[in-house]
């Protein structure tokens, strides 16, 4: 990176620092630039400095990977550092750099493709400028910090409620609630089955099964499984600690309860007893993604003591990016 660009990042990182703590402070301190495509595309500022920054990475998803089952398979990822209070013009001057690159690129006109910018959940200011370029809010990156208390709490729900970690005989429970999670969430896009899905997810599910402990919990009645929690433990959660402050991060990967046993109470009561077991192994923060449109998922997860971090806005295909 030539010596003017790197000056150009540390000076807006640090002001983006500052914008981002006074935003929320769950939010990561910025550090340097991922590498891009080309050079950063710089927004227009004042005194000769740039008002925000933005890189454009590729991303090849395998199909051979459970990946693809919740992205398109080719992504193009705007990382956008914004030093101005009010976001949204250097926001609308970056998306349309970025549309006219990738307005160029072959491979960005196919189908399967998706446009994905990840955007401070509580940075309002640009949000008009996101819509006005085709990017539509797909899902929510939410968190909650360790002890945060669950709201509305029905500890009398579901008599004979048992909760026990899963273990390598309950391959065929697990799997299928994990089915069933991306099956509900293709209503909404979050999720697109592919024709691999559910060998790749079978494959995963027996691999997560035989880790030791297995940060997978199973909620029965009279021995039927009626509700699944998975979590990533923070070796595993690497992929997307990043995107909060640092700590021990868990990611909760999976929350399913079978539709005929739900509004009784088994979600909370296995998030309740999840959330013990994630506070007493010392998680500091506790990440997991919801489609923005399942109306399930967003109110359950506010009252069981998460709140949006980031939203990711997407157009698909890459055409749809106005
Ligand atoms: C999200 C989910 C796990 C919640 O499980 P649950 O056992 O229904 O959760 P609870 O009963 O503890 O809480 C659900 C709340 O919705 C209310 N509710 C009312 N009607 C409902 C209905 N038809 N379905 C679900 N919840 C309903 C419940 O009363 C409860 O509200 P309250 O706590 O204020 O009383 C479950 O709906 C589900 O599996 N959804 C499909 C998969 C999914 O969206 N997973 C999350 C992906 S991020």
């Amino acid at each position: 990176m030539p010596w003017i660009v790197r000056e150009a990042v540390d000076d807006i990182n640090q002001a983006v620092g500052r914008r981002w703590r006074g935003l929320d402070p769950l939010l990561p301190e910025p550090n340097g630039l991922p590498e891009g495509c080309m050079a950063p595309l710089l927004a227009a500022g004042e005194n000769g400095r740039p008002a925000g920054l933005g890189v454009c990475r590729h991303q090849h998803v395998p199909a051979e990977s459970l990946a693809q089952t919740w992205n398109a398979a080719a992504k193009f990822v705007l990382t956008l550092r914004l030093r101005e209070p009010d976001a949204r013009a250097a926001t609308d001057d970056l998306l349309t750099q970025w549309r006219g690159h990738l307005a160029g690129l072959p491979e960005a006109a196919a189908e399967d493709t998706a446009a994905v910018v990840n955007w401070p959940a509580r940075d309002v200011t640009g949000v008009l400028a996101l819509s006005r370029h085709g990017l539509q809010p797909m899902t929510v990156i939410a968190a909650r910090p360790a002890g945060r208390p669950i709201t509305a709490d029905r500890a009398d729900a579901a008599p004979g409620l048992v909760i026990r970690p899963a273990g390598t005989d309950d391959l065929d429970a697990v799997a299928e609630m994990e089915m069933g999670v991306i099956r509900y969430d293709a209503h909404f896009g979050a999720a697109i089955p592919r024709p691999a899905t559910e060998a790749l997810v079978r494959a995963d599910t027996r691999a997560a099964l035989g880790r030791l402990p297995a940060w997978i919990w199973l909620a029965e009645i009279g021995r039927r499984p009626v509700g699944l929690t998975v979590v990533e433990a923070p070796h595993d959660a690497a992929w997307i600690a990043g995107m909060t402050r640092p700590g021990a991060t868990a990611y909760l990967q999976t929350m399913f309860v079978r539709p005929d046993e739900r509004g009784g109470g088994i979600g909370a009561a296995l998030v309740r007893h999840v959330h013990d077991q994630l506070d007493a192994r010392g998680i500091d923060v506790t990440l997991l993604h919801y489609a923005q449109l399942n109306p399930l998922s967003a109110p359950f997860w506010h009252r069981m003591g998460y709140r949006p971090l980031w939203s990711t806005w997407e157009a698909r295909p890459v055409a749809a990016l106005r």
